[in-house]
């Protein structure tokens, strides 16, 4: 981790001037560079814009689409658009967390498994409709949510 911390400090010193309205973008940056916004990152982000670290992470924790927990091996996302939600989503989110055992935003206790909502994802058609990594499945139905679990799961 001293190297990432040392390659992080040196892209945010030729990428950011030190000023506030960077902090949205720096927070993507490191985003994108390890797939969430570890602690030690952040309080790098902060350092480097002069921004106290409460601010950093209130930040980090107000836009959904910043995680600040390291992702599961696999994402299984359950879409809560409006078609979704009115053809068996609200099942079907409940059945999922319940298989879980864990709520939305969150990742199972072994690190398999990160499960979120997501928005629409065109296949409305098909409602409701669950994504696994980059994969849509559509007509899900919550007695299907194991079998989809076990294969999420897969290594
Ligand atoms: S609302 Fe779920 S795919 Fe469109």
């Amino acid at each position: 981790m001293p190297r990432d911390i040392e390659l992080l400090r040196n892209t945010l010193n030729e990428k950011f001037q030190r000023e506030r309205a960077q902090l949205l973008p720096a927070l993507h940056l490191v985003q994108h560079q390890f797939g969430y916004l570890p602690d030690w990152a952040m309080e790098a982000v902060g350092r480097h814009l002069r921004i106290p670290a409460s601010e950093v992470y209130g930040a980090a924790t107000s836009y959904s689409e910043l995680r600040t927990e390291k992702p599961g091996a696999h994402t299984l996302k359950v879409c809560t658009g409006l078609g979704c939600l009115l053809n068996g989503g609200r099942e079907l989110l409940s059945a999922v967390e319940s298989a879980l055992g864990t709520p939305p935003g969150r990742t199972t206790a072994d690190g398999r498994i990160t499960f979120e909502e997501t928005p629409c994802g065109f296949l409305c058609g098909m409602a409701p409709a669950i994504k696994i990594d980059d994969t849509w499945r559509g007509r899900v139905t919550p007695d299907s949510v194991e079998t989809i679990i076990v294969e999420a799961g897969r290594p």
